[in-house]
């Protein structure tokens, strides 16, 4: 899978899966079931560090797991979460942005929009290709007063489109929407020529990503709505992984139980 697959594939509206992974198997068996994008994710703070929020994943952190995703993988496209204040000038972004394609990684993603213009302009003349995170953006829980939709009013909707539209103007190359209003997303993803992939950002997206642990209910906690446990109904992980893909690709998943 490459960039430039991606690009084909909101093209013609074929629908793009990504799934997060921390490790060598299971970033293998996604690669093997089909998953487009495997996204080390730095929610592996949540979910395999045990913490409240994804604040304390480090650098050293993501290039660990990176690599270890990384050896799994064949044919999906890896993407690596950038961590909490490790792209906060451009000359920082730029080293730590190096650090994870170095570890493996085909493409970095870290959340914010225009406030991080000289990050996202620096990658971009390094040719250091970029994914997007706009809407709730987890490594601003404490500002955003916790996990809540965004996006919501007029001017909230429009600070997010004007955001995307820089985005797409400074070079990156895909943008996740995580829990925006479905109409919001569908807006957004229209007005784009780059794929957006959706969290809780309804089926008009141009992909979807899942925290892989809860779409396998191994998380036992709260899950907000937009979560489904593929295991339930489809016997193992490999029948759970496939059942994830095919929803998917036939726009049968997320549902509007699963929008906003
Ligand atoms: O860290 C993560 O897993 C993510 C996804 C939820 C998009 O950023």
């Amino acid at each position: 899978m490459t960039l430039s697959e991606l690009k084909i594939f909101k093209q013609t509206g074929e629908k793009i899966t990504c799934l997060t992974a921390y490790d060598a198997s299971f970033a293998q068996l996604f690669d093997e079931c089909g998953v487009d994008t495997i996204l080390v994710g730095d929610s592996l703070g949540n979910v395999i560090q045990g913490g409240e929020n994804t604040l304390s994943v480090t650098m050293e952190d993501m290039i660990y797991h990176t690599q270890s995703v990384a050896k799994g993988i064949q044919d999906s496209l890896l993407i690596a979460d950038m961590p909490y204040q490790s792209y906060t000038n451009a000359e920082q972004t730029l080293v730590n942005a190096q650090r994870l394609i170095n570890a493996g990684a085909q493409m970095v993603k870290f959340e914010g929009g225009r406030e991080h213009k000289n990050s996202f302009e620096i990658l971009q003349v390094n040719n250091i290709p970029v994914c997007g995170h706009l809407g709730l953006q987890p490594q601003s829980v404490i500002e955003m007063g916790g996990y809540k939709i965004q996006g919501k009013d007029e001017v909230g909707a429009k600070r997010i489109i004007d955001d995307a539209l820089a985005l797409e103007a400074w070079g990156v190359q895909v943008l996740v929407l995580e829990c925006v209003p479905a109409s919001l997303a569908k807006q957004i993803s229209q007005m784009l020529s780059i794929p957006t992939i959706g969290i809780g950002a309804g089926v008009d997206c141009d992909g979807q990503v899942l925290v892989s642990y809860d779409m396998l209910g191994i998380n036992t906690g709260y899950m907000p709505k937009f979560v489904k446990n593929f295991l339930k109904d489809n016997g193992d992980i490999k029948g759970a992984i496939t059942a994830f893909i095919s929803a998917i690709k036939i726009q049968e998943f997320p549902t509007d139980q699963h929008s906003y």
